[in-house]
């Protein structure tokens, strides 16, 4: 398969797959979303590669989130299916895969782009990096997991404020809420990634899927929460305050909601 919006390197048994809009800030559209999932799947079924990093085109974004001028229109039920088709394909898959995937945040990780690094193996981030999940400024929640996968490191407590104020944390702030590992320069951050890989690549490929399988069945108990998250996202899209929201951003400015479902 050729793909438009990505680019899928080797470095032996090491693949790095970039997310490669930098104009827009490598925000996650459909297309970009299921030549991901191709790409996830090919590697998966390739047996010469041991782990994948995944990264953003440019020195700005890994993902500045979900692509909004694509889903600014949606219905409720556009907007469920949105949700749940998303989850399916891309953030569920790469969490489920027995190939170690590891983000390397390399500037914003927003919306949808924190959501994809939630659901790698873990994460490295570069210390210009900024996290963030912004969706209630627009309108709608987090859609693609990260209501659940954000409590699961950070704590409740931690995930209900960056939820509720949608607020972007820099990366010496995401390591001290165990967002991410570690925190290197921009120039460091794929060389402190591929250390890290062929590290886990002289490992047991075997031993190390069956610990995937086994770490993530610990927090498979949360299947109600991320149907929810479905079920709300797609309500979100039913109300005056999600069109006001994404219009404000389309515009370019502040959007003034009024509380109206
Ligand atoms: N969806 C669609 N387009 C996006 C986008 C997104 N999530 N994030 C950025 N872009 C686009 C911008 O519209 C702009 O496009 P344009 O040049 O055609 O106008 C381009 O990427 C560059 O972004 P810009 O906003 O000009 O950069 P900035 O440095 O001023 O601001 C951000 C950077 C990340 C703060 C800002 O782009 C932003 O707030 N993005 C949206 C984040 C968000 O809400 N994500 C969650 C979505 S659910």
């Amino acid at each position: 398969m050729d793909f438009k919006n990505i680019l899928v390197e080797r470095d032996a048994d090491i693949a790095i797959v970039i997310i490669d809009r930098p104009k827009k800030l490598n925000a996650l559209n459909r297309s970009t979303i299921s030549e991901l999932h191709h790409a996830f799947a090919q590697l998966e079924n390739d047996k010469h590669i041991r782990v994948i990093i995944l990264t953003g085109s440019g020195e700005k974004a890994f993902v500045a989130g979900a692509d909004i001028s694509e889903f600014a229109g949606f219905s409720q039920a556009q907007g469920e299916q949105l949700s749940s088709e998303g989850q399916q394909l891309l953030f569920n898959f790469v969490e489920n895969l027995s190939t170690p995937v590891i983000a390397a945040i390399n500037g914003f990780a927003l919306g949808g782009g924190l959501e994809l690094a939630l659901s790698c193996h873990f994460r490295i981030a570069s210390d210009n990096a900024k996290l963030g999940l912004p969706e209630v400024s627009l309108g709608v929640i987090p859609g693609y997991g990260g209501t659940q996968r954000l409590p699961q490191l950070a704590g409740r407590g931690k995930a209900m404020e960056m939820i509720m104020t949608g607020a972007m944390i820099d990366a010496a702030e995401a390591e001290r809420h165990h967002l991410v590992n570690h925190v290197v320069a921009p120039e460091k951050l794929m060389e402190l990634s591929m250390k890290i890989a062929r590290r886990i690549a002289n490992n047991s490929p075997v031993a190390i899927s069956y610990a995937i399988k086994a770490v993530n069945a610990g927090f498979k108990n949360n299947v109600l929460g991320f149907a929810t998250e479905i079920e709300s996202f797609g309500a979100c899209f039913g109300t005056e305050d999600f069109k006001e929201g994404t219009t404000a951003f389309l515009e370019k400015r502040k959007a003034k909601f009024t509380g109206t479902r």
